[in-house]
């Protein structure tokens, strides 16, 4: 069976994350976000994946090359110009000879039953099977109201409290059958979502939704960005968490030391050659990447830190990411922000009212 991900978006709203990558390689507790739904679909036997670039598509061919490094068969449909969720299906479609298909977007972080999801599809005989999740907070995502039978009845993009009628929302989790890609007009921005979806309820073709129980984080936002972290870390989530369990919820990588002097605060992963000195503080919630240094009476909690960061002397970060090799001097603090990749704050510097992961 084949997979498609859709990895062509721009990724604005984890700037400046995705300033010098994109969203399916920024580190997700110290993993390329897309390794995990690799993961997902090999999972499900799913044996070749096409991934649909766009955005700093080179990165990327780059990264996941043919795909034998993660047990699968990796192929690219490059589009010239950003096509939209459905003008890059489109533009995928002469790969796919036979379906069902799965697609997913490239930026959820999901341990669904693909199984049940197929499963739905097949006894439903839709042309078109969207997964479901229900969501306390609906008027930010796509509603998707079903009638009695699961078939979808309609669908409402963003709507407003006095539209919603149902909390079950467009998880980004498709079973496809290859018919529907002749719905999709070629060569321009198409949206599955807004366009494609809604004119094949018009048209009559069957869809289908399957409403999932699982786990299911849209993680595009600086804020989601962080949940999934603790989510990873308090095992909400069914992945694995990198590195060796040493005592209940702290992980850590080949290599990484911290000083009999140091105190850390489960949850805590600590990524290879991480060093943490004495009188320092980590944790609670915290992802070191790899070689990050955390020098004496440093501290971070719920913190992401990119590899090779490094906190000087008496620095203090919460509630923030550092992107790879930023450097706190001696007594900076970063409280509440995302850092840029490369950043250097200087002795003492408290940098405030840029924006950051909410509190
Ligand atoms: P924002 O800029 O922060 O909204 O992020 P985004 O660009 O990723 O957009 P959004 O979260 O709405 O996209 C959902 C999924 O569709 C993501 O996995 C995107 O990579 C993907 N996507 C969005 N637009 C395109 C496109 O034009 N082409 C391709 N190939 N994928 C897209």
């Amino acid at each position: 069976m084949k997979g498609i991900i859709l990895v062509g978006g721009r990724g604005t709203r984890l700037r400046p994350l995705t300033f010098f990558r994109p969203k399916p390689l920024v580190p997700l507790v110290n993993r390329p976000f897309l390794e995990y739904q690799l993961d997902l679909l090999r999972r499900y036997g799913v044996e070749e994946v096409i991934l649909c670039v766009n955005y700093q598509a080179k990165k990327l061919m780059r990264h996941f090359a043919d795909g034998n490094r993660f047990g699968l068969t990796i192929r690219y449909a490059a589009e010239q110009e950003p096509l939209g969720t459905a003008g890059a299906l489109k533009n995928a479609a002469a790969m796919v000879d036979t379906g069902p298909v799965i697609v997913l977007n490239g930026d959820i972080l999901t341990d669904v039953d693909l199984e049940q999801v197929l499963r739905t599809h097949r006894e439903s005989g839709a042309w078109a099977t969207l997964t479901l999740v229900e969501v306390d907070d609906p008027t930010r995502y796509g509603l998707v109201v079903l009638d009695r039978r699961g078939r979808v009845q309609r669908f409402l993009e963003k709507p407003s409290w006095d539209e919603v009628t149902a909390r079950t929302v467009n998880a980004g989790i498709y079973v496809l059958e290859p018919a529907v890609f002749d719905y999709i007009p070629a060569g321009r921005e198409v949206s599955v979502e807004r366009e494609t979806y809604p004119q094949l309820l018009q048209r009559g073709v069957p869809v289908s939704g399957h409403v999932a129980r699982s786990y299911w984080l849209d993680i595009g936002t600086p804020d989601k960005y962080l949940q999934a972290h603790w989510d990873i870390l308090e095992q909400r989530v069914s992945v694995p968490v990198p590195g060796r369990e040493v005592s209940p919820r702290l992980w850590f990588g080949q290599g990484a030391e911290v000083s009999p002097q140091a105190t850390l605060i489960p949850p805590v992963v600590l990524g290879e050659g991480v060093s943490v000195r004495a009188g320092a503080t980590v944790g609670p919630y915290c992802v070191l990447g790899d070689q990050v240094t955390v020098r004496e009476e440093a501290s971070a909690a719920h913190a992401v830190l990119g590899r090779r960061c490094v906190l000087g002397r008496g620095a203090r970060v919460q509630q923030a990411v550092l992107d790879q090799e930023t450097r706190l001097e001696e007594g900076a603090c970063v409280d509440g922000l995302l850092v840029a990749a490369g950043s250097v704050l200087g002795r003492g510097t408290r940098p405030a009212g840029l924006p950051g992961p909410p509190r």
